[in-house]
């Protein structure tokens, strides 16, 4: 199986002891691929608008942004890491994020998604860890994921790994080890099941795009829509 891990940021911290756990139960089978922000993708959104009216190829920060996009796209689970950072996800995250807003649903998202498993692991100090998470998980599931799982952890005082004491660190193995046991006991070579949630918002994407297909057949998230054939009867779950 292949897993593609985006880390929201690039220090060997807490939160990159927390993942390194996590995969420790896949090391033998799958083939990793890592992403550490924003070292991958250093640049932000210049807000152009050109991946939206004329193509994602012509960003200015193509070369990193698809190189990302296609192994997400090739990947059967999905790994992103973040530490809250003023109670959201980092903002190396929210950079990379912002790069893959043509990919949201009223935009053109890519098939592939809806039937991917998603895991987001995020940590804070005293709170914001659920707000870090929601942060990813809105992107997530508005590029049509819908089995995303969240595991959250609060450190109340440590910031460094080093001086958690180990009764700490044992229950943080178990619940990563617990959650990464199920998510390999998975049978990925069918896709995950799409949910209502994600459902109800390719159809309004789809209501969108029938009128603005209508009055320019010629616009480009419309024409993406008619060629995939989500506009007559396919959809992008199984
Ligand atoms: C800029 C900044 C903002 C932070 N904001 C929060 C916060 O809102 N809530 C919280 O509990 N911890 C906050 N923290 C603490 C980090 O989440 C915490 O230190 C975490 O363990 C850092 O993870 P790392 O070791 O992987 O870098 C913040 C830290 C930084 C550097």
């Amino acid at each position: 199986m292949k897993i593609t891990v985006v880390n929201g940021t690039e220090k060997h911290g807490v939160t990159y002891r927390m993942k390194e756990i996590f995969l420790e139960q896949f090391r033998d089978e799958a083939e990793i691929t890592e992403y550490y922000l924003p070292r991958d993708c250093p640049a932000f959104c210049a807000g152009c608008m050109v991946c939206f009216s004329k193509g994602q190829h012509l960003c200015k920060d193509a070369e990193f942004v698809q190189k990302i996009e296609k192994s997400l796209l090739e990947a059967d689970l999905l790994v992103f890491t973040s530490p809250a950072y003023v109670f959201h996800a980092t903002g190396a995250m929210k950079a990379m994020l912002d790069h893959f807003g043509y990919r949201w649903m009223p935009h053109r998202p890519a098939g592939e998604m809806f039937g991917k498993r998603a895991v987001i692991i995020t940590q804070c100090l005293g709170a914001g860890g659920k707000s870090t998470a929601k942060d990813i998980k809105d992107s997530l599931s508005w590029w049509g994921v819908s089995s995303i799982r969240v595991v959250s952890f609060r450190l109340l005082s440590d910031v460094d790994w080093n001086k958690i004491d180990e009764k700490r660190k044992a229950s943080f193995q178990k619940k990563l080890s617990s959650v990464a046991k199920k998510m390999r006991a998975i049978d990925y070579s069918r896709p995950a099941h799409t949910g209502l949630v994600v459902k109800a918002k390719f159809y309004a994407a789809r209501m969108l795009q029938t009128s603005l297909g209508k009055r320019n057949p010629e616009y480009t998230d419309y024409k993406y829509w008619k060629e995939k054939g989500w506009i007559d009867r396919a959809r992008p779950w199984k």
